[in-house]
């Protein structure tokens, strides 16, 4: 029988991390972007794509429906010019919960479209209600959202939509669906995390006319047809918060450089109120040794520009550092505290108060043993715990972060950590 070689972490913590690291550009940014140049007349170039499981993912599926890409380093040239519409199957590496991203955009530039439920990780159930609501205001018809998701129109056109809840990606759909409709669409309940403005912000420079970027309502002129360009995708903000994290957790000394510090303001202010010690430049973020870190008060997630739910697991385990209790609040995902049973593992203590709520006691010691990852985010806060355990940590289901993560463990080690896959 074939072998299969499921890659590991091997991390010895007890090392302070120092140096200077440049961030990817952003998953959530990036994959987006991509399913929007089905929408462009003419090859567009993507620069600082990061080198992911998702991207890759994601490119796949768009080379199986016909589009020509080119990717060299950091750049992709898409040409989707000979794209046929087909099912979007989410079998094998086509298996990603973001390639519901294609619904928008097949819808404006064939009138139908027809995908498999998507994949992706164990956040509880995500339905795609909000997605369909939105396409439907805007002129389409679901055919079927039971076995497949298939829809039709006879053609897109603008409206006053009131989206059905502040979800990312449905309003990135509604967005790429509405560029090109007919007259006038507003978005309210529109998502404003950094990721919707920056497709938004590549939608302009292609020739779309978005307005409101960055507030929850958007509105969006619909023009004839989108043209070709260049764009650079903004940088990764929650990578940097995890790099963030483990600079405070081991009191290193560390500059995150290739991010726009505004996109993590409600964290910088829990960073604070957790006795960090850090300065904001333009593009950067020099993380400084600091005293004795406290408990915070509550660390509750909910929609930008408040706390990202994707850094709740990892803050979590800066909290496990912090004396006294913390309570931790995530509103937006089920099963996004799993992590804290393998957090238990290596010594963590916390209370959970229902599966929403729990209280983390610190500070504990950390100590190393055979741990797993949940999600990209979950498995992430891993090797973080990992990064300060008494020992060696081994952390299997890696394949998680090769997801979200460009290379961890290559700057993890630029900055002095010990880490390897195995
Ligand atoms: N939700 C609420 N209340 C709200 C808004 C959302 O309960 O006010 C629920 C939704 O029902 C859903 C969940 O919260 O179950 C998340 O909602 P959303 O639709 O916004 O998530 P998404 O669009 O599927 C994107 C990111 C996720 C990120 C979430 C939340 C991409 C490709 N994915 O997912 O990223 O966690 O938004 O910010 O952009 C990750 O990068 O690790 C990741 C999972």
């Amino acid at each position: 029988m074939k072998a299969i070689h499921m890659p590991k972490y091997i991390v010895k913590g007890g090392k302070k991390l120092h140096g200077s690291i440049q961030i990817s550009g952003s998953k959530n940014a990036a994959l987006p972007i991509l399913c929007a140049t089905l929408l462009a007349k003419k090859p567009v170039t993507l620069k600082n794509i990061p080198n992911i499981a998702d991207i890759h993912a994601m490119i796949s599926i768009l080379r199986t429906i016909g589009a020509d890409i080119e990717y060299r380093d950091k750049t992709i040239t898409v040409d989707t010019k000979n794209v046929k519409n087909q099912y979007i199957s989410n079998e094998g590496k086509h298996c990603m919960r973001a390639s519901i991203l294609l619904l928008g955009p097949l819808m404006a530039r064939f009138k139908k479209a027809k995908m498999a439920f998507p994949g992706g990780c164990i956040l509880g159930k995500r339905p795609v209600d909000t997605h369909l609501y939105a396409l439907e205001a805007l002129g389409a018809e679901v055919i079927d959202a039971k076995q497949d998701i298939e829809m039709k129109t006879d053609g897109l056109r603008g409206d006053d939509v009131v989206m059905s809840e502040l979800s990312v990606t449905a309003t990135e759909n509604a967005i790429m669906a509405a560029v090109t409709a007919r007259g006038k669409t507003i978005i309210r309940l529109a998502a404003a995390e950094p990721h919707v403005q920056d497709l938004c912000h590549f939608l302009n420079s292609i020739g779309a006319d978005i307005t409101g970027i960055g507030t929850h309502t958007l509105v969006i002129n619909g023009v004839n047809s989108l043209q070709g360009g260049e764009y650079a995708i903004t940088g990764d903000y929650l990578e940097a918060g995890t790099f963030i994290i483990a600079a405070v957790l081991t009191n290193g000394d560390v500059t995150v450089q290739g991010i726009d510090p505004h996109h993590l303001d409600s964290f910088w202010q829990k960073l604070s109120e957790v006795g960090a010690s850090y300065e904001l430049k333009d593009n950067a973020a020099h993380i400084k040794p600091h005293g004795t870190l406290k408990a915070v008060g509550q660390l509750r997630t909910a929609v930008h520009p408040s706390f990202p739910t994707d850094l709740q697991a990892p803050f979590a385990v800066l909290l496990t550092q912090a004396q006294g209790d913390s309570k931790i609040f995530e509103t937006l995902f089920d099963g996004r505290l799993n992590y804290l049973a393998e957090l238990e593992k290596m010594g963590a203590k916390f209370e959970m108060l229902n599966p929403h709520q729990a209280i983390i006691s610190g500070k504990t010691k950390l100590k190393g043993v055979p741990i797993s990852s949940w999600d990209i985010r979950a498995g992430a806060a891993m090797v973080l715990a990992a990064l300060v355990a008494k020992g060696e940590t081994e952390i299997s289901n890696i394949g998680f972060i090769d997801r979200g993560y460009d290379n961890l463990e290559a700057k993890l080690q630029k900055l002095g950590a010990e880490i390897e896959r195995v």
